[in-house]
């Protein structure tokens, strides 16, 4: 007996990958899935310091149209941002086109932990921009492995799925991320912020009281790459600086179990470097705590303040910044409607994300694109996103 599930959102890009995949492939795919960016609004490299975060999905997507190849340990990847067709022969590491990692690794880590996924086709298509931070890997990833769940007929547990996802991009893609990504890809929420604690894992959703408040991304064009040593060293930072204050009192385990008075206690013995790498997770945890209630009560003025805060904690303490970001930043605060305005993500490149009052969308796009060509020589792209809900199964047939 075959069977079809549609769900209601299936919408033109679902469509679309629907018959890429049947023309690539010459079948129908068995499922088709869909993942949406996401973006941190406060709680910047906190995640893999057992911290806090505040994010939220947002209406750009991939789409992963999927089927079982049927041939052994060959898998088939096609996808309309460069429209090739990549055959690999085992599931191993790629070099040549480093996307298919991304599907490859979820996969091997599925099988690793005794999930029955077989070689598959996949196709995938997508709206979110690439390489501007808000994550299209760990969208890859999740629309990937809910597509071989669905395409295999096996369940996984969120929670599960986002340490599969996680562990992908670490084993196969080189960057030792934490889990605020792909938490946020899977559990997002329309018109919420998700308010994660990292060392529980226990989140809850935040209304975001839009009154007229829009949300921007604007990307430097400045390609960031994750697998930087950049990102893998300030890890080893924040180990180090948790390490100093657990010699001292045993009971802390990580940067979440070190208050800012004993940070401050420690100034001049803490290595200068690491202090500051200690003060931004610190001081971000704080931000996001403050950051949840003056959502709760529609203070977004208050909460634009903390942007900036977390922006330039960013730039001072973490250097995890960039010029191009902060002439991003530096220009947003000059402009008349913008509450705040930080990088998100890793950092070094990529994007920043701005709250903005709607009558100001205009101008902001005109006057920062303008500004910001003038002193970088750049082009910024602006893109207004909405809050959205966390990945899904567009389309499934079983057989
Ligand atoms: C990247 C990583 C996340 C997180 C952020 C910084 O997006 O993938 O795990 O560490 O940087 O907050």
């Amino acid at each position: 007996m075959s069977g079809e599930r549609h769900n209601p959102f299936m919408n033109l890009p679902a469509n679309e990958i629907r018959k890429v995949f049947a023309n690539q492939f010459n079948t129908l795919p068995l499922a088709v899935t869909r993942a949406p960016g996401r973006v941190e609004l406060l709680g910047n490299h906190t995640d893999y310091n057992e911290g806090l975060v505040l994010s939220c999905a947002l209406d750009r997507y991939i789409y992963a149209a999927a089927g079982p190849t049927g041939k052994n340990n060959t898998f088939e990847f096609f996808s309309t941002f460069n429209s090739s067709l990549v055959v690999v022969a085992d599931a191993v590491r790629q070099q040549g086109s480093a996307w298919v990692n991304y599907p490859l690794g979820v996969y091997t880590i599925l099988r690793e932990k005794g999930f029955p996924a077989a070689p598959f086709a996949l196709a995938i298509t997508g709206t979110i921009p690439m390489g501007a931070g808000l994550s299209s890997s760990a969208a890859l990833e999740i629309a990937s492995g809910l597509a071989l769940s669905t395409v295999y007929g096996f369940s996984v547990d969120p929670v599960e799925m986002a340490h599969i996802c996680r562990d992908a991009e670490s084993t196969f893609c080189g960057t030792n991320c934490g889990l605020l990504d792909q938490f946020s890809v899977l559990f997002g929420k329309k018109e919420h912020a998700l308010f994660i604690d990292f060392r529980s894992l226990e989140h809850q959703t935040v209304p975001i009281q839009y009154q007229d408040m829009l949300l921007a991304i604007t990307t430097s064009g400045v390609t960031h790459s994750l697998s930087d040593s950049a990102y893998n060293g300030r890890r080893k930072e924040c180990a180090e600086a948790a390490k100093f204050f657990s010699k001292r009192d045993s009971s802390v385990v990580s940067l979440r179990d070190v208050s800012s008075t004993m940070l401050e206690s420690a100034k001049g013995e803490l290595d200068d470097v690491v202090y500051k790498r200690a003060a931004h997770v610190i001081g971000e945890n704080e931000r996001v705590r403050r950051g949840v209630e003056f959502l709760k009560e529609g203070k977004l003025t208050e909460f634009g303040t903390l942007l900036y805060q977390s922006h330039e904690s960013s730039r001072v303490n973490f250097e995890n910044s960039c010029p191009e970001l902060d002439t991003l930043v530096d220009y947003a605060a000059s402009l008349e409607g913008v509450y705040g305005s930080r990088l998100t993500g890793g950092g070094w490149g990529g994007a920043t994300l701005t709250l903005i009052h709607r009558d100001a969308v205009d101008e902001f796009r005109k006057k920062i694109r303008a500004g910001y060509k003038e002193k970088t020589g750049r082009e910024a792209s602006v893109h207004f996103a909405a809050v959205t809900d966390g990945a899904g199964v567009i389309h499934s047939k079983s057989e």
